[in-house]
C-alpha cells in the first residue's frame, strides 16, 4: 500500500492548542511561558499567534509515489505521529507576533524537536511576515540568544540583519540578546527576497505546501475584521 501524503496547514492558534504548544515550548526554550500567558495572549488584540498543524481530513490526501513515501517531510511527520489517524490535529510548530505602531515583533517561534530542519520553521516565518504585512506593519523585529545559531541562520536567510545587542538580556543565564530587523516590508528588495524564498518552499513541499492559496489574504478580511485577532 502506498503512503498517504502529509498535508500541513497554518491557522490562528486556539485555546485548545495550548497544551500541545506548551510541549513544543518545553522542548525549545530554557524558560517556558506558563499556560496563563498563552491564554492571555490569545485575547491580546495586538498579538497574532499561528500554528502549523496536520489537519484531520475526511477527504484523504493524495498518495505519494513509493520513493517519496520514505523520505522528506511527509515520512517524518508520519513517523512522528506514530501511524494511525490522530484523535486531534497535531501541532507541529508555532509562531507569535506583536504589532505595535508599525513594528511587528516576533515573540516566539518553535518547531517540534523531531521535525526540525525540514523547512517548517521557514514556512512559519513567511506566514508571520505575511501576517505582519497584512496588519500594516512596516518592519518586523525580533531578538535571539547570541548562542542560537540555528535561529540566526533562519532569520538571515529571510533578510533580517542585526541592529543591536542587549547585554545580559536573558535572566536564566545572563546571555546577550541580538536584535534583528527586516528591511521595510514593502521594499522591493525584501519583496523580491521573499518571493524567491516562497518559490523555493513551493518546490520543496510540492502539493502539500502549507501556504498555498494565499494564506495572508484569508487571515485579514477585506472589511478590516482580522481573522487572527483575538
Ligand atoms: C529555530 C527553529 C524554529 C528553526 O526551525 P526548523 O524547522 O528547524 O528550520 P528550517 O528547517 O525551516 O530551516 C530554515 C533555515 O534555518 C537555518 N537553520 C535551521 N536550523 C539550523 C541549524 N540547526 N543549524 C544551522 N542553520 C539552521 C538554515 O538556514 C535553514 O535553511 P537551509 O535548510 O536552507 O539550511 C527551530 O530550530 C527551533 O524550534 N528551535 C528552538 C526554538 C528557538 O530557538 N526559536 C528561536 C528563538 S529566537
Amino acid at each position: 500500500m502506498r503512503a498517504t501524503a502529509v498535508r500541513c496547514r497554518i491557522r490562528p492558534m486556539q485555546p485548545d492548542d495550548i497544551s500541545m504548544v506548551l510541549d513544543i515550548e518545553r522542548q525549545s526554550f530554557p524558560s517556558m511561558w506558563p499556560r496563563i500567558a498563552y491564554q492571555r495572549e490569545l485575547k491580546n488584540k495586538m498579538a497574532r499567534y499561528l500554528v502549523i498543524y496536520q489537519p484531520i481530513e475526511d477527504d484523504p490526501a493524495p498518495e505519494e509515489p513509493p520513493d517519496a513515501a520514505e523520505r522528506g517531510i511527509g515520512a517524518l511527520v508520519r513517523r512522528f505521529l506514530g501511524g494511525g489517524p490522530p484523535s486531534r490535529e497535531p501541532i507541529l510548530g508555532m509562531v507569535g507576533l506583536w504589532c505595535m505602531m508599525g513594528e511587528g515583533h516576533i515573540v516566539t517561534i518553535a518547531v517540534q524537536k523531531e521535525l526540525r530542519r525540514q523547512g517548517i520553521g521557514e514556512v512559519l516565518l513567511v506566514a508571520v511576515l505575511e501576517a505582519a504585512m497584512e496588519a500594516g506593519q512596516e518592519v518586523v523585529t525580533l531578538e535571539y540568544r547570541v548562542s542560537n545559531q540555528a535561529a540566526r541562520a533562519l532569520y538571515e536567510k529571510y533578510g533580517f540583519s542585526q541592529m543591536g545587542v542587549r547585554a545580559r538580556y536573558y535572566s536564566d543565564n545572563q546571555e546577550d540578546a541580538v536584535l534583528m530587523t527586516t528591511p521595510p516590508l514593502r521594499s522591493s528588495l525584501f519583496r523580491r527576497l521573499l518571493a524567491r524564498r516562497i518559490e523555493e518552499q513551493r518546490s520543496r513541499w510540492g502539493d502539500g505546501y502549507p501556504l498555498a492559496g494565499g494564506f495572508a489574504r484569508r487571515l485579514v478580511r477585506p472589511n478590516g475584521e482580522q481573522g487572527i485577532a483575538r
